[in-house]
């Protein structure tokens, strides 16, 4: 339990302002939890050097956005679980419809497929070799299918560059365990992928924000990062269908991240989980500063999230580091999970499911597009995403919870933002997990709300 909290405010914008925003990236960032008490409001004035007033202000400001309550007598506390939890209840328990995970579309013949490729492994000739423990992380024959992964993207490389990991989560815990010491400071994009920020925290890497705009991350802001003290060391994209704004940098924003990355000496950690959504994908960052950038790419998002399987490409003096953080975490990818990935890619099942997840995909979009279509809402025309704005008076974490009371869950804006700045009014909602008419149900719901005013939630 934390009883005496106090935040390092960010520079700009009204200190009040600050206070709220600083309440909302600790909850965001586990670093306060429902039910803490914030500081007496005279105690935090001293330590922030502000007036009773600015901080009554700003506890008012969190307490509007839903994140506090004052009790008489007692002090103030952290709301329960709101839009700012990145990982919130699923549909499982309550019969919400449920957009608030990042799951690629399901497809009834996927059950069918499984079947068939586990009875094939079982009835192969080694399949006694899937119950030991592999020292190279997969067999010689995963790892070419990993190359042959990579190699839809342009990225050309050998089977023995290659590295096999449980997914891009574990990927990336590898890769800051591997590179990024204590109090690093790491890039990304002041709305960035939630679980970034758990990982940062358990290495004790500092995220610093970089600006978005609709095409992704800004490579003017990229620079002027680069340039405040202390010096950051790597910087985290996401470059196609970013997660959670949907934007996809274009060809020359990558190249200006290469350059810049170049410039400044920073690793390039490329997390392009999504790489293979579009038909044609897009050239990756890897490709253009191979020196110095770890490219992790997964099957989650395009396949099946619960396959675990995750390929890698790193420059070849940080393989070593790499490999023995993999080891250190997992010792290896669970084999049978890797086998059937393996399967799937070589057998042409991978590209059947790609392509029929691509037309579900389009077909759910339609839906987003006539009934949210006059939201303004961002979608990748590939990407099962949507990032909708909250229009005023509406505000996003009061949004969340009249949704969550109407039976659908999204989440809020508070989820992915970074650097304690004041997150846009919007909210992600992700629109593979529903079939087609509980999707479309939650679309109306979502457009009534936008429409008649949300009602506050307490
Ligand atoms: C941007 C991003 N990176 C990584 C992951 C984790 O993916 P995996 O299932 O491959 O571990 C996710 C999952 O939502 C994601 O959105």
């Amino acid at each position: 339990m934390v009883t005496i909290w106090i935040p390092a405010l960010a520079d700009d914008g009204p200190r009040y302002r600050a206070i709220a925003n600083a309440i909302a990236s600790a909850i965001t960032d586990g670093e306060l939890e429902p039910g803490d008490r914030l500081p007496p409001q005279r105690q935090l004035a001293d330590a922030l050097s502000v007036t009773v007033g600015t901080v009554s202000r700003g506890y008012a400001e969190a307490e509007r956005r839903g994140l506090i309550a004052g009790e008489v007598g007692r002090g103030t506390f952290v709301r329960g679980p709101s839009g700012h939890d990145p990982w919130p209840e699923t549909s499982d328990e309550s019969g919400a419809i449920d957009l608030s995970l990042s799951l690629p579309t399901r497809l009834p013949e996927e059950a069918t497929m499984l079947g068939d490729t586990l009875r094939e492994i079982a009835n192969g000739p080694r399949v006694d070799e899937l119950l030991a423990y592999n020292p190279r992380t997969g067999t010689p024959q995963q790892l070419t299918a990993g190359a042959q992964w990579l190699g839809r993207v342009g990225l050309r490389a050998g089977a023995d560059q290659v590295l096999l990991t449980a997914g891009s989560q574990h990927g990336l815990n590898a890769v800051f365990g591997a590179l990024f010491g204590r109090d690093a400071v790491v890039l990304a994009g002041e709305l960035t992928y939630p679980s970034i920020k758990v990982i940062a925290r358990s290495f004790g890497v500092r995220l610093r924000p970089i600006e978005l705009d609709q095409q992704g991350m800004i490579p003017e802001a990229i620079e002027r990062a680069c340039r405040q003290e202390p010096g950051p060391v790597g910087i985290y994209v996401v470059p196609t269908v970013q997660n959670p704004t949907s934007a996809t940098l274009s060809a020359k924003r990558r190249q200006a991240v290469a350059e810049i990355a170049r410039e400044h000496e920073l690793w390039i950690v490329e997390d392009d989980i999504h790489a293979m959504l579009p038909p044609k994908p897009h050239q990756p960052i890897a490709a253009l500063a191979p020196e110095r950038t770890i490219y992790l790419s997964s099957v989650s998002k395009c396949l099946a999230p619960g396959l675990r399987t995750g390929f890698v490409l790193a420059p070849p003096p940080l393989r070593a580091r790499m490999l023995s953080a993999i080891h250190a975490t997992l010792w290896m990818p669970p084999p049978l999970m890797v086998e059937l990935t393996r399967r799937w890619i070589v057998d042409g099942v991978a590209d059947q499911l790609l392509a029929r997840k691509r037309a579900d995909t389009h077909r759910r979009q339609k839906l987003v597009k006539r009934i949210l279509g006059h939201h303004d809402p961002l979608i990748d025309p590939y990407g099962y995403q949507v990032w909708l704005p909250i229009p005023e008076p509406l505000h996003t974490d009061e949004f969340v919870a009249s949704a969550r009371e109407r039976g659908v869950i999204v989440v809020g804006a508070g989820a992915f933002a970074i650097g304690g700045r004041q997150p846009p009014a919007a909210v992600r909602l992700s629109i593979g997990l529903p079939d087609l008419p509980r999707l479309e149900k939650a679309l109306h719901i979502i457009d009534e709300l936008l429409i008649t005013g949300a009602a506050p939630s307490y």
